[in-house]
């Protein structure tokens, strides 16, 4: 049997699935499950992607840590050469650890602590994205107090209804917390241009995320070049646009976005207007390059459901439980004569919402066998927690017959390191 039809990455050899030349058998049993296993080279392999389309003008891919922020995983794109978006001085600390360039990093967010913007502008970063008129005024003080000039551009909020799976992954809206009116954003690059502690670099945008259409990142393009042509009219000198992130993958096997289709609409236009392009892609460089390992436990039937009970669930993949987040999942080791049910693939989590996969037509497995969460290397375990004392799972990287244990699991210590009982 293949692999789920059209997902890249993790072969079937010999009825086993694997991760590069490596059994995802053997990983299982060398560190437990639930596990999750990343492959390097499609990490690589997605960069040069990226690359290759968009080569037509200077390009930064400044890859979103959200995704995922796994050490290994951030100095192997460091090791490529790319960027960063983050959004909280914890995604700046990994990514100076793992040897990102402080001036490829850029800062979004809505909610930057006073001493997170500090550290950011202390270790040199590329551009603060600024999310509101206060976070302008609170980005100009620590400058000040610093005596140091903060590099930014403003979120635009395009006002874009992008068509993503979810309400919650779509960041474009004018009713969306995220980013400021273009027709406020004007006044605060006037503000900005005239302090002598901030120093406008370009202007950012982000609509949303697993978005598979070109073309509400052509309207937001339009957004931007408007707005552009304002702040150079008055005298602006701009270095880039950042088109954020959001690129769909196919998580049922379907294609992705087509970079090359939205490159060839977009690059003749950003060049025309003489600026770097920076993208910010989380999920389409990492997610197909990740799975979750996960054991079954048990087998059970009730109210005419067939429950496959695993020992992972929403602690360590939020997505299915979080906004209907789909995963296609398939046997580690293909064995014959399985009859095929819609199963529910469930976790030992105390919750109903626990769930990787619903109303799944699978072969039904029989306790100790092992499943594979597909395409989760985004959004899996940088979304993990501890909810019932779970720990979370060890992390593993795989690069050809390559293999290195990236993070193990936690230990009961580490569950309750920090914590004290009170001396009364
Ligand atoms: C500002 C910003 N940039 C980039 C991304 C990355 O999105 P994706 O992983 O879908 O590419 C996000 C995700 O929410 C984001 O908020």
């Amino acid at each position: 049997m293949e692999s789920t039809p059209g997902l890249s990455g993790f072969r079937r050899l010999g009825g086993e699935l694997h991760c590069g030349e490596v059994p995802l058998e053997e990983l299982a049993r060398r560190y437990g499950t639930p596990l999750y296993v990343y492959d390097l080279a499609l990490v690589g392999e997605n960069v040069r992607r990226f690359r290759t389309a968009f080569s037509g003008v200077p390009f930064t891919l400044a890859y979103s840590v959200k995704a995922n922020g796994n050490l290994s995983v951030l100095n192997r794109l460091a090791s490529l050469g790319t960027g960063a978006d983050i959004v909280s001085a914890g995604e700046l600390h990994r990514c100076l650890q793992a040897g990102i360039r402080p001036r490829d990093i850029y800062f979004a967010g809505v909610g930057k602590r006073p001493e997170e913007v500090e550290r950011a502008l202390e270790a040199g970063i590329g551009a603060f994205h600024v999310e509101s008129a206060h976070e302008l005024e609170v980005l100009a003080k620590v400058a000040e107090e610093k005596d140091l000039r903060a590099p930014l551009a403003i979120r635009v909020n395009p006002d874009i209804h992008s068509p993503t799976f979810h309400e919650y992954t779509r960041t474009g809206h004018a009713a969306s917390k995220f980013g400021v009116p273009a027709s406020e954003a004007l006044e605060l690059y006037r503000r900005a241009n005239e302090h002598e502690h901030l120093a406008v670099r370009g202007v950012d945008v982000h609509i949303g995320s697993q978005i598979m259409d070109p073309d509400p990142y052509m309207e937001a393009w339009r957004t931007v070049r408007g707005l552009l042509r304002l702040l150079r009219d008055e005298g602006m000198k701009l270095e880039y646009v950042d088109l954020g992130g959001g690129f769909g993958v196919g998580y049922r096997g379907e294609p992705g976005l087509d970079l090359d289709f939205l490159a060839e609409a977009l690059v003749p236009q950003v060049q025309a207007e003489g600026l770097e392009l920076i993208l910010e892609p989380g999920r389409s460089v990492v997610g197909e390059a990740g799975v979750l390992v996960v054991q079954v436990l048990h087998v059970k039937r009730s109210g005419g459901t067939v429950f496959v009970v695993a020992d992972g669930g929403m602690t360590e993949l939020l997505r299915p439980s979080h906004y209907g987040g789909f995963h296609a999942v398939e046997p580690v080791v293909k064995r014959d004569h399985r009859p095929v049910e819609p199963v529910d693939l469930v976790g030992p989590i105390c919750e109903s919402g626990d769930f990787l996969a619903r109303d799944r037509e699978l072969a039904v497995p029989e306790p100790g066998e092992l499943l594979a969460v597909r395409t989760a290397g985004a959004y899996g375990f940088s979304m993990a927690s501890n909810y019932n004392a779970r720990r979370r799972p060890a992390e593993v990287v795989v690069d050809g017959t390559r293999v290195h244990l990236a993070r193990p699991r936690e230990s009961y210590s580490d569950l309750v390191r920090g914590e004290t009982l009170p001396d009364w």
